[in-house]
């Protein structure tokens, strides 16, 4: 298409180049929320060389998630995580990522995943026997650990507690260099294997894959059937292209994949909903209320999960208040029509969960917490793309299923025993890594439910 005829939404300017770039890199989220503020539902800037549009209008979201899929793949940010996930389910494109999510899916079935709730409510209950009344704890830490010991149980069978300060922390600090190297033009980085970022992302890197071709090794070895989501993939064939199975190096970036998707973003959500629930005790009544009466100081199973209607509301509503992925990137393939405009071939295109779930359209005084946006009444009114938490589409969140009810059974599990307070004065901020995490962790203070310490 030739350049004079591209006409651009409107859209910020800068007289500095680079300028929205660095805004963008330093505090993304505001970066963020003045365009959509300023210029509202499709507006275009460059980021850098990088012509780039945001999309703030749920149609706009369908359109480019679901209806016009074909026409983008993931962006160059994800594109630069291959050097760490490889060509796993969320890095990989087209005919291979086809085949990664038929063979993967299974493993997802909703059947399944029920097989999980145990494990689950088991280790909550391992954390919470652990914690002491009185003592201070960083919350986003602990709930870091729960949710990595789950996902190592429930989808590799391996006790990866005993391991998960090493692998949790070698996670910490792939997480940080990681942000590093998914800048624009850091591959060339890369030829500079003795530059701090580039050898310390390595060094996690190693120590990462190290504990996961472990476990890929027991498992040919054993040829035992776990029940769980390796098990799953190293049976799995794939019948529809005779194309056989997995490598080990596939079963490594899906098993890395999985690990780093399913463990951050639940953590991220719970810590949250403790914050929340600490500034808003009103809510936290409900809650114990409703728990007493569903499940009467029992351990929650799955199938309580629906009678657990308030639990769920709370979590809806930290998760749009919080979305732990609080924005996706699609590069556009093909010319297409968005929003009345053409975007062109090769512009990024960008989706926030955060900026929409935060749309006075749809959520009327948008910063207020308030679960009762989420009776079955309001949800029918708004858009089904007002809130996309999971993302849409083919490419939609396999773990969906896996997160919704570990966030129930945990919810559930530790609020009948704990309740968390906010340490008065620790800061509390946002800060959009890879995933939205507290930027100086969540330090709570533990009372015991029933008695006021
Ligand atoms: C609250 C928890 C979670 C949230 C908010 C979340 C969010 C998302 C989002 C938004 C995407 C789509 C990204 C895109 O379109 O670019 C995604 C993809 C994915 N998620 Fe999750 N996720 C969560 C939990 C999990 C869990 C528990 C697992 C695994 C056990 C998981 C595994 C994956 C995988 C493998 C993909 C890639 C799917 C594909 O491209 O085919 N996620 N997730």
């Amino acid at each position: 298409m030739p350049k004079s005829k591209i006409v651009r939404p409107p859209g910020p300017k800068t007289l500095v180049p680079g300028g929205h770039l660095l805004a963008f890199q330093l505090r993304p989220i505001n970066f963020l929320m003045k365009v959509a503020r300023n210029y509202g539902d499709i507006s275009y800037f460059r980021l850098g060389p990088q012509p780039a549009y945001l999309l703030n209008h749920p149609d706009f979201i369908k359109d480019v998630l679901v209806t016009r899929h074909e026409n983008f793949m993931k962006g160059r940010a994800l594109q630069r995580s291959k050097r760490l996930l490889g060509e796993g389910l969320l890095t990989s494109e087209g005919a291979a990522h086809r085949r990664q999510r038929r063979l993967a899916q299974p493993a997802f079935h909703r059947q399944r995943i029920s097989t999980y709730a145990r494990v689950m409510v088991d280790y909550a209950e391992r954390f919470s026997e652990r914690w002491q009344v009185g003592t201070s704890l960083d919350i986003a830490h602990e709930m870091s650990k729960l949710t990595l010991a789950i996902v190592g149980k429930t989808l590799f069978d391996t006790d990866v507690e005993s391991d998960a300060e090493g692998v949790g922390q070698a996670l910490t600090k792939i997480m940080k260099q990681f942000r590093l190297l998914l800048l624009p033009y850091t591959e060339l980085l890369e030829f500079v294997p003795l530059l701090p970022p580039v050898r310390r992302f390595r060094e996690a890197k190693d120590e990462l894959d190290r504990v996961i071709y472990r476990i890929i090794e027991e498992r040919r070895r054993s040829k035992r059937d776990h029940g769980d989501l390796l098990s799953m993939l190293l049976m799995a064939q794939d019948d529809e292209e005779g194309s056989g199975g997995m490598t080990d190096e596939q079963l490594r970036d899906e098993a890395l994949t999985i690990f780093l998707a399913g463990h951050e973003t639940t953590a991220n959500w719970l810590t949250w909903t403790w914050y929340l629930l600490s500034a808003h005790p009103e809510a936290e009544i409900k809650l114990h209320e409703e728990l007493d009466r569903v499940l009467g100081g029992k351990p929650p199973s799955d199938e309580d999960i629906p009678q657990l209607r308030y639990t769920e509301m709370i979590l809806s509503e930290a998760m749009r208040l919080y979305p732990p992925a609080w924005t996706v990137g699609r590069l556009a393939i093909s010319d297409t029509e968005v929003g009345g405009y053409m975007v062109p071939a090769g512009s990024l295109v960008l989706l926030s969960q955060y900026v929409m779930h935060h749309d006075e359209r749809y959520y009327p005084d948008p910063f207020r917490f308030d679960p009762e946006r989420w009776t079955p009444e309001a949800k029918g009114e708004r858009p089904q793309f007002a809130y996309f938490p999971f993302g849409g589409g083919p490419r939609r969140c396999i773990g969906e299923g896996f997160a919704l009810m570990e966030g129930a059974l945990l919810l559930a599990t530790l609020a009948q025993k704990w309740r968390m307070r906010l340490v008065p004065g620790h800061p509390v901020d946002i800060h959009p890594l890879i995933t939205l995490r507290p930027k100086h962790g969540m330090l709570m203070k533990l009372e015991k439910v029933g008695s006021r310490q």
